[in-house]
């Protein structure tokens, strides 16, 4: 039951509830398509908090909002709010919990999601935490396996890039491994997923850790790319020296499946050459876009009347 629930990690999301949020998510992206109204929103407001960077996160959460026909009130800079006065998150989610009905918060510490769910009075969704989870990304993410990969079970998914830092890995693996898919983890050895995450992976499930792309290419059926995180190294001469690990590009296009998929987060850097871009294993647009119906099926079920 997502109802007056946070969304903090992505295990708080049952089985039953992803179910339901693909379900209301269907009739959302249908309704866009077609232009219906959904004023189901009314009087229902709306914080979001980005104590980070965000475009995609941020942009799809207010839409979807406005395409409910409720509204939104925004720290998009934090700078330009009294966090740069030392406010504490715990005090400005109370606040901000007596100014609206539900919070999305994004902030650069692992935690701080959970955190502000302890002070909050109106249900706190995780728009990410440092190098810990993306919650409502993991299951857009889903979203686009299953309507562009043609479902989830039997697949072979690739994850690829900064398994280590990237918090959209984090909660996708867990997520996945409800399924019956085999994952094959591909990153240069100092950017593996962390220990505590892959323990959590049932010992049924089959998992292989590559160091090289070309050899899961012609075996994948999705390739979930992403960026090296810059923002969470200490060292920036460990992250120059990691730059243009994985570039896809139409030579590897070439030797993939037929009907496999690439997908991005986003922001893409230089993972994916621009001309990937223009064939039909492109579906990382599509992914980001379906960020709207998605984020509509969640606020509503979590602010459902
Ligand atoms: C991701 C994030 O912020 O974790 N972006 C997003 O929300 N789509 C991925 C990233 O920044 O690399």
């Amino acid at each position: 039951m997502l109802k007056n629930h946070s969304l903090v990690s992505i295990d708080d999301v049952t089985d039953e509830d992803l179910e339901e949020v693909f379900r209301v998510a269907e009739r959302m992206n249908s309704a866009l398509a077609t232009g219906k109204k959904v004023s189901i929103m009314d009087n229902k407001i709306m914080a979001t908090l980005f104590y980070e960077a965000s475009t995609r996160t941020r942009l799809s959460f207010e839409s979807a909002m406005n395409r409910l026909g409720g509204s939104v009130i925004t720290v998009a800079d934090t700078s330009a709010s009294s966090v740069s006065k030392g406010e504490t998150l715990a005090d400005t989610v109370r606040m901000a919990a007596s100014y609206s009905d539900v919070i999305v918060v994004r902030h650069p510490l692992e935690g701080a999601a959970r955190l502000a769910s302890q002070f909050s009075s109106r249900p706190i969704i995780n728009a990410g935490d440092g190098s810990g989870q993306h919650p409502t990304q993991t299951i857009m993410d889903l979203f686009t396996i299953r309507k562009e990969a043609g479902g989830i079970d039997g697949k072979t998914i690739a994850l690829v890039g900064d398994l280590r830092y990237g918090r959209t890995v984090h909660s996708l693996i867990l997520a996945l491994s409800r399924f019956d898919v085999d994952i094959v983890l591909v990153s240069p050895p100092s950017l593996r997923i962390p220990e505590h995450f892959l323990a959590r992976i049932p010992s049924s499930r089959n998992i292989r850790v590559e160091t090289d792309l070309d050899s899961v290419i012609s075996t994948s059926d999705v390739f979930y790319v992403t960026r090296i995180q810059k923002e969470r190294f200490t060292d920036q001469n460990e992250y120059k020296s990691l730059i243009g690990t994985y570039s896809l590009d139409l030579d590897d296009v070439a030797r993939m499946k037929k009907g496999s998929i690439i997908m991005h987060p986003l922001p893409r850097i230089d993972e994916i050459k621009p001309e990937v871009d223009f064939t039909d294993h492109a579906k990382y647009f599509r992914q980001a876009a379906y960020g709207v119906p998605v984020r509509m099926a969640l606020i509503s079920l979590i602010l459902e009347a």
